[in-house]
């Protein structure tokens, strides 16, 4: 495989070993940063995702690199933790602006290659918490949820173009977000992980890759959960 990839957010964390792992079998990786260096081996595109004009210039230039974006994973996310007292207009609707609204700029950008192609592999990383709530995240939670319609919506419409569509729900996964919690928040979390622990960065690259492969061709808006059987049932 040696297809024209772009990972968003792919400069670190999950994003990154959705890259490596992509990269590794053999496609053409491109990852969106906002600052520092890119990480090295892989095409670096300097773009934020709230802003149409900057992912318009990261894809000319991804396509000048490798060519029309066949497999574009929607990774890049943030969270404004807060509970819904104390949460401002501009904690909600800045947080679904990134997550939500990014994930439909970057789809929407893509997709006009992937239709002329008759082939693409669209992957939105949503969340557990899209589905089971979380107090303090109303407006992660929300973002996370709204991922799922939005993916499954554009499943429908580009079925008949060869584009798959899907969602991946990862649950507690080690990054530096998950590390920087408290011994016994991280102990009474993994409490309700049938598997015991926290997933690796890796669980999630592994599913992306079968996804955007040939096993996952008859896959599309599928949900599929990565969580160590967290949000079972939902
Ligand atoms: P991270 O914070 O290490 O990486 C997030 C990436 O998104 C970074 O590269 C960041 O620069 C990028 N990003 C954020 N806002 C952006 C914007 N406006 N424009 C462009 N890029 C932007 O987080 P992590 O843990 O690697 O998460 C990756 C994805 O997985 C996120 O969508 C997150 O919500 C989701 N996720 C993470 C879980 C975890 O346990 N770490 C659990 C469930 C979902």
């Amino acid at each position: 495989m040696s297809r024209s990839v772009l990972v968003t957010g792919g400069n670190r964390g999950i994003g990154l070993a959705i890259a490596r792992e992509l990269a590794a079998n053999g496609d053409k990786v491109a990852v969106t940063y906002r600052s520092g260096e890119p990480p090295e081996g892989l095409l670096g595109v300097r773009c934020d995702i709230t802003d149409s004009a900057q992912i318009d210039s990261a894809f000319k230039e991804v396509e000048e690199a490798h060519g029309p974006v066949e497999v574009l994973v929607a990774n890049a996310g943030a969270n404004k933790d807060q509970l819904l007292a104390l949460m401002s207009e501009d904690d909600f609707s800045s947080v679904l602006d990134t997550n939500l609204t990014g994930a439909f700029r970057v789809a929407k950008r893509a997709v006009r290659g992937m239709m002329r192609k008759r082939f693409g592999r669209v992957v939105l990383i949503s969340s557990v918490v899209g589905l089971l709530g979380s107090a303090g995240q109303a407006n992660y939670s929300a973002s996370k949820a709204g991922l799922v319609g939005f993916g499954r919506s554009l499943a429908r419409e580009l079925g008949s173009r060869n584009i798959t569509v899907n969602v991946i729900a990862p649950g507690f996964i080690e990054t530096d977000m998950t590390a920087a919690l408290p011994e016994d928040r991280q102990a009474e979390i993994k409490k309700n992980v049938p598997l015991g622990r926290f997933g690796a960065t890796d669980d999630i690259a592994k599913t992306v890759a079968f996804l955007a492969g040939p096993g996952g061709g008859y896959i599309t808006g599928a949900v599929i959960p990565v969580d160590g059987g967290l949000g079972m049932g939902h």
